[in-house]
């Protein structure tokens, strides 16, 4: 099986449902406790053994390349006030140099456009997607799961999660091959992009997190708009289905949407309740606020 190497992040959106704090800085950089949430998901990859990160990015996106490069000024004066402890963790976390390409998107025609403007850095080899709006908090990463479970049967690898019927026509929605299908690794037959609840073919949502196989650079090249008048991967990844096979994997773990002021909200919760440094206090905090309210 052909190492997973690579990992695409789309980050060109343009964060309406949290302006106007997305007014001045990207989504993908609002902390979530003391790292922006776009770090999580590089951690998540890492964890998977990725070793290339391609963000497509867009106009005003310059904070999140400046934030994967050193910071010369910050690190010296760490080290003249002797907070080496703080300086090496900033430098651990940092990508290695030439391990990130950033591409620009320069229209906003789509997710699919999005993963199709970094073709060239990808080649001809199976790649990663992780959409950062998405955070999967969970004991082993998600995308190391998946990888786990693309090195059992190959092809594309998509998560999905259970969402309740009344919220599927906002995610990508996904047919099982067998209706009703049961354990962690089901073959799917088809998927559809915001469905209407009634033509939804299961309440599997697409949870933002795949493993594809290069061919779908291909069919991007002349994916025309669908849902929302947008180029879209989710069609492109239906026409695919024809030719290579494609499972759904159900993770161990728990998702964040970012990209919504709730799900933004409940990340810094869920996050801080675990946080090595202020678990305890967070913890204490949420019972108090719970009881005075
Ligand atoms: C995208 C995908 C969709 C997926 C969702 C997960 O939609 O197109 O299939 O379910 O992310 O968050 P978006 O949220 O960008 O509209």
């Amino acid at each position: 099986m052909t190492k997973i190497r690579k990992a695409v992040l789309p980050v060109a959106g343009l964060g309406t449902r949290v302006l106007p704090a997305t007014k001045a800085i990207p989504k993908e950089m609002m902390p979530v406790v003391d790292r922006p949430a776009l770090q999580y998901v590089v951690e998540e990859a890492r964890e998977a053994g990725i070793e290339h990160f391609v963000f497509v990015t867009g106009r005003n996106k310059g904070a999140i390349e400046d934030y994967f490069d050193r910071a010369y000024e910050l690190e010296s004066t760490l080290r003249d006030k002797n907070k080496i402890e703080i300086l090496e963790k900033l430098t651990a976390e940092l990508p290695a140099a030439g391990s990130t390409s950033f591409v620009r998107q320069q229209s906003p025609l789509g997710l699919g456009h999005a993963i199709w403007c970094a073709r060239d850095v990808i080649g001809r080899e199976p790649f990663a997607i992780l959409l950062p709006d998405v955070l999967v908090k969970a004991k082993k990463s998600c995308l190391a799961q998946m990888v786990d479970a693309y090195n059992e049967v190959g092809g594309n690898i998509i998560a999905v999660d259970e969402v309740p019927m009344e919220r599927v026509s906002s995610y990508g929605v996904i047919a099982p091959k067998v209706a009703g299908a049961t354990g962690d690794l089901v073959e799917m037959k088809g998927m559809v992009e915001k469905p209407p609840q009634s033509e939804a073919p299961s309440n599997l949502k697409i949870t933002g997190r795949y493993i594809l196989q290069p061919e779908i650079m291909d069919l991007l090249s002349d994916q025309a708009a669908g849902a929302g008048g947008e180029i879209q991967l989710t069609d492109a990844m239906a026409r695919l289905m024809g030719e290579q096979s494609f499972h759904a994997f159900k993770y161990k773990g728990k998702d964040y949407d970012c990209g919504s002021k709730y799900g933004y909200f409940e990340a810094v919760v869920a996050y801080a309740m675990d946080h090595p440094e202020i678990s305890g206090e967070a913890r204490e905090l949420i019972k108090k606020v719970s009881s005075d309210a």
